[in-house]
Formats: structure tokens, sequence, C-alpha cells
């Protein structure tokens, strides 16, 4: 998919190669989307606080902040042309300002390869339910019975471990060929396979009785529910789910053709990864109302509710068997993109071939994975600051790391980057431009920080330090 141009109208052309067609790389950028942040993380973290007041700030924090986070990676990299890291230096001392933009790229990586270290043992997870699926494991279960095959997976770190070993080996073998091959193919069959699968779910949901339940859940918004820990998360779902705040999307948009529309590629990807979560969505908070289910239940919540349907539906064995695959698959496809920017790093900085800096990262990201995997069992009394092992990991990375780095891109884009650089990217004639320069100059860098203040609560605290001031005085 990628073919090696030449620099077209005396621009740069990327060091790898452009991608064949428009398609291909909304294909992979959706593929990079669409992986267990819709499936699995967007269903439970609506549960655990509160659905849909929770829901309406994640829509909003999508097309707000979201949409012109991503046209900027987009735009950023095709401008560059380098990894992340590489991109930003330059186009940093390019603007005048200065090379040291690149600590963004840094971050970017540092959190890709965090986030994947637990990633990959979620992604275990979907692997290792392929196989209970499969063994009719589920058939005719109640809630008590998946809750026990939960607890007996998730108690044992060497079944965790194998499974995260498996995930991450499988992730390892793409990156370390090329992540080009096959992609391509793999994302134009498995995506719409999970919508379709998702969509049978929906009919199976809708027949549950408890439908209109799941319904108001997720789409009355009650904001007494709402508190701004929720609303921090809501933010960092956004940016976890497009994938955007890391420069996953910056290195794929460094092999875009000049000629390809940044705002319709950014729109498409952002369409389709938010209407799979939410059918997601619709088809999970049913089944627990039905099931009487604990809607907080946390990140196995998937693991629990569509074992249960798939235990007590026509042909459920084939269909859940099916559904996982198809989830690994997603979930792959993600894991790629996670770890590609830190592979291209060390294969242009420290002159590695491909396959040895794949399998140097790959073993480092498993070893630093063992944290979480442990965190289910031996570990899991070993509590700080937000929880276990995984829990400080994915707050950091998620709630933190993500919308940091997606606040400087946004102020790169917005305010260091001048008029005509972005400009020529996004072609300026159009309102899309407008709009866009307006969400990433304001909207979003002040919509990010108002969120970090209210949710660590130093807004409050410099508030009361104010009217204690102003009091004195
Ligand atoms: N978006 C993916 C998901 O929803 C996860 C992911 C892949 C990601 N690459 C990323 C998240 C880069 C943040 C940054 O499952």
């Amino acid at each position: 998919m990628l073919s090696n141009l030449a620099s077209d109208s005396g621009k740069r052309s990327s060091l790898h190669g452009h991608w064949s067609s428009r398609m291909a790389f909304i294909l992979a950028v959706t593929g990079s989307a669409v992986g267990l942040g819709n499936i699995w993380k967007f269903p439970y973290v609506t549960g655990q606080y509160g659905g849909g007041a929770f829901v309406l700030v994640y829509l909003a924090c999508i097309v707000l902040i979201g949409m012109p986070v991503m046209m900027s990676e987009i735009l950023l990299g095709r401008r560059g042309r380098r990894n992340p890291i590489a991109t930003m230096a330059l186009l940093g001392s390019e603007e005048g300002k200065s090379s040291n933009w690149s600590w963004v790229g840094g971050i970017g990586v540092v959190a890709g390869v965090l986030i994947l270290s637990y990633y990959s043992v979620y992604g275990g997870y979907s692997l290792a339910y392929v196989l209970k699926s499969a063994a009719g494991t589920f058939s005719g279960a109640g809630a008590a019975d998946v809750i026990a095959v939960r607890d007996g997976f998730e108690g044992s770190w060497k079944a965790v471990g194998l499974f995260h070993t498996l995930f991450m080996g499988l992730s390892i073998f793409v990156v370390a060929r090329g992540v080009e091959r096959g992609l391509e193919q793999a994302v134009r069959f498995m995506v719409p396979a999970l919508l379709v699968l998702l969509l049978a779910l929906l009919g199976y949901s809708i027949n549950s009785g408890y439908f209109a339940e799941g319904f108001e859940f997720m789409f009355t918004p009650d904001f007494s529910k709402l508190t701004w820990e929720g609303v921090l998360a809501a933010m960092g779902q956004a940016f976890f789910t497009l994938s955007i705040g890391m420069g996953a999307v910056m290195a794929y948009g460094a092999y875009l053709p000049e000629e390809t529309s940044i705002t319709g590629a950014a729109a498409a990807v952002a369409i389709a990864d938010t209407t799979i979560a939410i059918i997601a969505g619709l088809v999970i908070f049913p089944l627990v109302f039905a099931n009487g289910l604990d809607i907080d239940a946390g990140p196995s919540l998937v693991f629990i509710t569509l074992p249960l349907a798939f235990g007590n539906m026509a042909g459920g064995i084939i269909f859940g068997t099916l559904f996982f695959i198809l989830l690994t698959f997603a979930a792959w496809t993600s894991a790629i993109s996670l770890m590609e920017p830190a592979v291209a790093w060390i294969m242009e900085h420290l002159n590695h071939s491909r396959a040895q800096a794949a399998v140097m990262m790959g073993l480092s990201i498993w070893a630093m994975g063992l944290g979480t995997v442990f965190s289910f069992n031996i570990l899991a009394d070993f509590t700080f600051f937000k929880g276990t092992i995984f829990d400080n990991l994915d707050f950091l990375t998620i709630n933190v790391m993500l919308p940091l780095s997606g606040l400087m891109i946004a102020v790169f884009a917005g305010w260091v980057m001048c008029r005509n650089s972005s400009a020529d990217e996004l072609g300026s004639a159009g309102t899309s431009y407008k709009i866009w320069r307006i969400l990433v100059r304001f909207v979003a860098p002040i919509g990010i920080l108002f969120v970090f203040l209210k949710s660590s609560g130093l807004l409050e605290f410099v508030e009361n330090a104010v009217q204690r001031i102003s009091g004195a005085s």
C-alpha cells in the first residue's frame, strides 16, 4: 500500500513511502482507532461515571477537541514526513521557533509504550475468551458462572500472563515485518465484520426486554451524577478512542499524499469510531439491566455481559467465538499503531533493523505489562494513589499524558505554526479551515486546561486563595 513516490511539487516526501490511496490512509487510521477503546473501555467508563451526562461530555470532547487535534496531527505529520519526534523538531525550527518541540513527540512515544503495556493484557483477555467461547464454557451459563470464569482467569497470573505474551508476540510479528503489509486488507474486512456482529448483538439486546433501560442510561443525562473526575475521564476517553495525543496519527499522516483532504479523512474516522462505541454501549447496558449485573463492574464488564449473552442465544458458540476473534483483530491493529512510533524512532536513531527494533521494544513492553498482569492477582492488594498498578498506568496515560500532549499539539498547530503553513495543508479558503483554527487555538487548549484544573482541584485552590487574600485586605 505504500509506494515510493518522488517528492511532489518540491515538498518533502516521506522516508518510508506513501499510502497508495486516501482510502488506505483512512483504513489504517480507522484500524488504529477502532479497538478495545470502543468495546471494552467505553462501556465500562460510561458505567462507572453514571451514563448519559458522561456520554454527552464525551461526544462534545470528540467534536470540539478530538477532531481538531486529529486534524492537527495529520497536518503536522504530512508536513514533517518523519517520525513524530523528528517531525516536531523539524517543524519547530522551520517555523523559526525551538526544535525542543520534539519533546511533544517524546511524551507521545512514551505514552504509546506505557499504554501498550496494559493494552496487550486486555488484548490477551480477548484472545483467551476466543478459546473459552469455542470450548463452550459459556453455554447456558448464568451471571454467577460467567463471573466465576472471569475470577478464575483473572486470579491466575499464569493464565493472564500467557495470553499477554501471545498477544504481544502477535504485535511484534506484524511490526517487525512492516506495518503496511496486510494491514489494509485486514482492516477492510475487520471493521465491517465487527459492525455486522455488533448489529446482530444489538438485535439480541433489543429483545432482552431491557433495551429502554439501557438506552435511557446512555442518553438521559443526569448531571448530578457527573463529577469533574468523570469529565476528565470523558476527555481522556475521547483521546484514547481516536488514537490521538501520542503521534500515532501523526506517524500515519507522514505517509499521506499531498492532495488528500485532511478534514474529510478525520471526519470519516471519527464517525466510524464513535458509531462503533455507541453501538457497543447499546449492546452492553440492556444486558447489564436484564441480568441484574453491576453497572460499575469496571474493566471486565464486557467480559461478563457478552459471554452471558452468547451463552444463552442460539448459535452462541460460533457467534461468541467469531466476536472475540474480531475483537482480538481490532485490538491487534490498534496495538501496532501504539508500537510503531517507538520502533520507527529506534530504527532512525539507533540504526537497528525494523525486526531488531520491534523485538527489542516489544520485549520491553511485554516486561512492563507484567505489572498489569500481577495487579489482578498477586499484587492486587498493592495499591497507591489511584489504585492498583493498572489503575495508575491507566489514569496517568489516558487522563494525563494524552490530553497534555494533545494540548501541546493544538498550541503548536494553532499558535506556533504560521497561518500560511497550516492553511497550505488544510486549504485556506473553506469555512472548515476557519472553524478548525478557532477550535485549535481557543476551544481545545482552554477546554483541556480547564478540565485539568477543575479535576485536580487546583482551580478551587486558586479561587479560595484569591478569596482569602481579597477578604484579608
Ligand atoms: N484507539 C485505540 C482503541 O480505541 C487505542 C489506540 C491505538 C491508541 N493507538 C493509540 C490510543 C494511540 C491512544 C494513542 O482501542
